[in-house]
């Protein structure tokens, strides 16, 4: 009698064991903050010192829908990752102003060719200044059905997803706070425009997609906003 209640005690805790690990195995890339991916690669230290001045960046950025197929390398995705969100002082604060420091934005990479980054898509870390696979996979003809076949999305080694969790903003001024959100997403991208320039990399801020289509194509969380496009590549 005692054997057979040891035993349904032990298949109870199976259950419950297996049940926490299936859960914790197909809630995993739902996760929009503090997302943890199969594969973490960790980015080089960014580089402070540049081969053109900010003025020359300003006086010759321009926006760029063709790129040469060469790959980009993680170095040079480092970089642009950092210059997108990264941390640059103690306090975590970042490259890009936020209202209130309370960082709404999330910046994802859409990796095609990109040297030691195997194609997929992936989370941006700025604390550890790393990057967390999420979907493994070739997404360029999907993403350009998205982003009305735009054809600089198609042929870009890479492409930048910038996300905004308005609640962040929005939980400290109210309605307002959207369009802070929209504010920072446009610093963030001319950071990014800098930045590739001066990396002989040119990119496009693209603003016409489908939202529902990006964010069936990432399962991206409902409370998750895509704002904006960036794909990247060498100049031609
Ligand atoms: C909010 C916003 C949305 C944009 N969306 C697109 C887009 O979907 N496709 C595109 O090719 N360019 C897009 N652009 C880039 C503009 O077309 C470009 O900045 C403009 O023509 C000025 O050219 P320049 O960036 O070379 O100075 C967008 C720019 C902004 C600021």
């Amino acid at each position: 009698m005692i054997k057979k209640w040891v035993l349904i005690i032990f298949f109870c805790l199976l259950f419950v064991l297996l049940g926490g690990v299936l859960f914790n195995y197909f809630r995993r890339d739902k996760a929009t903050t503090g997302k943890s991916g199969d594969q973490r690669i960790s980015l080089p230290k960014p580089v402070l010192s540049s081969r053109i001045s900010i003025e020359q960046a300003l006086a010759q950025r321009r926006s760029i829908r063709e790129y040469s197929s060469e790959p980009l390398t993680l170095e040079e995705i480092s970089q642009l990752l950092w210059a997108a969100q990264g941390i640059n002082r103690p306090g975590g604060y970042r490259t890009a102003p936020s209202a209130g420091a309370l960082y709404p934005l999330e910046v994802y990479l859409v990796s095609n060719q990109i040297d030691q980054v195997p194609a997929g898509f992936y989370h941006y870390n700025p604390e550890g200044h790393a990057i967390e696979q999420l979907l493994r996979g070739d997404f360029r003809y999907e993403l350009s059905q998205a982003g009305l076949n735009q054809q600089a999305i198609q042929n870009a080694p890479a492409v930048f997803l910038i996300t905004a969790i308005y609640e962040r903003t929005t939980a400290k001024y109210g309605p307002r706070g959207r369009q802070y959100v929209h504010m920072e997403v446009g610093s963030a991208a001319q950071n990014v425009y800098l930045q590739a320039y001066s990396l002989d990399i040119g990119t496009v801020f693209i603003g016409a997609f489908h939202d529902d289509q990006v964010k069936r194509l990432f399962n991206l969380a409902s409370e998750e906003q895509p704002l904006c496009l960036l794909p990247l590549g060498k100049l031609n």
